[in-house]
């Protein structure tokens, strides 16, 4: 372990009674200082992962480390983790400045030094002025930024939030992500995060762990889990994309719709079954003739930047485009595409296997 880390899941599992378990040997880091965005659907074991990190509920078997001691016995008072609930749970009966002001009243701080934390928390939330409010006078917005200032004041050294912008609006929601963001960056604090949201992750997260059915299924950095993702599940989490099953014919050369394509992947077996994925926003309209693809359109929505185009291969596969070119339907049109636009991913490669295979063909450019 390194000083920079801070928290450590080795191997946890969770599990409620006889049922399949919620999480399955997961294992993770987490370094100080970093923005981390837990992402999943709907039951995969985001909230879970929270509430063993808070101290909440002790794992059914693995370890838990903080701050390179095992604390999986430790009990959530006790642990230098604040959260951030879904609901904001604030207190009704208090106002702004009580709500805020709790914690610190329990640990019995003197009046004085109550006060300056507080007043400091408000202002770093942009609340100052609104120490006297009632919580029912407050939007949701700014209850959602008393919560924030109620986990800062204690001045943790991790922050948990989750699911904190699902209540708002969709520009009330962007501008927070931008807020969040700045926050964290100012106060250096870890912050680990949970949204269901792609979008949001990419836009928040330095790093990203992508759930499912109890399961990290990739990490990375935004841009990592967006232009490779290692499966079929992460393909189609992370923004919008065309998936087809290809065969990987040599290093270079993959097969998918019946013709052979030049590509950059490399390190697989030769005819190996794989399946490929294409940005909707890596495919050109161009006509028949210089298309790799020959589609004819079936669908054409207008989304504000660009045409969202669907069109159809004689095979029956639909492609969706992202394109600033209109189409009519029933247009016969080509869609062009570099090499890189196909990303070749595995079956059931492990998230291990991949980074090994991306580590040799780094070795081989270095190489070259
Ligand atoms: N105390 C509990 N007893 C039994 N099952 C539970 C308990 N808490 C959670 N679960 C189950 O564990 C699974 C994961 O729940 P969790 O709350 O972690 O999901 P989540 O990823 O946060 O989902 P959401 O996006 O809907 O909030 C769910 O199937 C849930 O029903
Ligand atoms: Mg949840």
């Amino acid at each position: 372990m390194t000083d920079q880390q801070i928290i450590q899941f080795k191997n946890v599992t969770k599990q409620f009674g006889d049922d399949q378990p919620v999480l399955n040997e997961v294992s993770f880091e987490i370094e100080r200082g970093k923005f981390y965005t837990l992402l999943g659907p709907s039951g995969c074991g985001k909230t879970t992962i929270l509430r063993l990190i808070a101290g909440f509920m002790e794992p059914t078997s693995g370890e838990i480390y903080f701050d390179g001691k095992l604390c999986n016995h430790i009990p959530a008072n006790k642990r230098q983790v604040n959260t951030v609930f879904q609901d904001y749970a604030l207190f009704p009966h208090l106002n702004v400045f009580e709500n805020v002001a709790f914690g610190l009243r329990i640990k019995k701080l003197k009046n004085k030094v109550i006060e300056e934390k507080v007043r400091q928390a408000l202002s770093f939330v942009n609340l100052g002025g609104y120490e006297h409010r009632e919580i029912k006078e407050m939007s949701g917005g700014q209850r959602q930024r008393v919560a924030i200032a109620r986990a800062i004041v204690n001045e943790p050294e991790v922050i948990l939030l989750d699911e904190p912008l699902s209540a708002l609006d969709l520009k009330l929601r962007t501008q927070m992500q931008y807020e969040l963001r700045q926050l964290q960056r100012r106060l250096g604090i870890t912050f680990i995060f949970v949204t269901h949201d792609q979008e949001e992750a990419l836009a928040m997260s330095d790093e990203i762990f992508v759930l499912n059915k109890g399961k990290i299924q990739q990490s990375g950095t935004p841009i990592d889990i967006y232009d490779e993702p290692i499966n079929r599940f992460v393909a189609d989490f992370i923004g919008e994309s065309n998936i087809v099953k290809g065969t990987m014919i040599e290093d270079f050369r993959v097969a998918f719709v019946g013709q052979q394509f030049e590509c950059v992947d490399q390190g697989m077996n030769k005819n190996e079954p794989i399946e490929i994925v294409i940005r909707p926003e890596d495919l050109a309209i161009t006509s028949q003739e210089k298309g790799k693809l020959k589609v004819t359109v079936v669908s054409q929505l207008f989304r504000g930047v660009h045409y969202e185009i669907i069109g159809q291969d004689a095979a029956g596969n639909e492609w969706l485009v992202h394109s600033t070119k209109k189409a009519q339907v029933g247009d016969q049109i080509g869609l062009d595409f570099e090499p890189e636009a196909i990303h070749v991913m595995r079956f059931g490669e492990s998230e291990e296997d991949f980074d090994r295979r991306l580590e040799a063909y780094a070795e081989d450019d270095e190489r070259e």
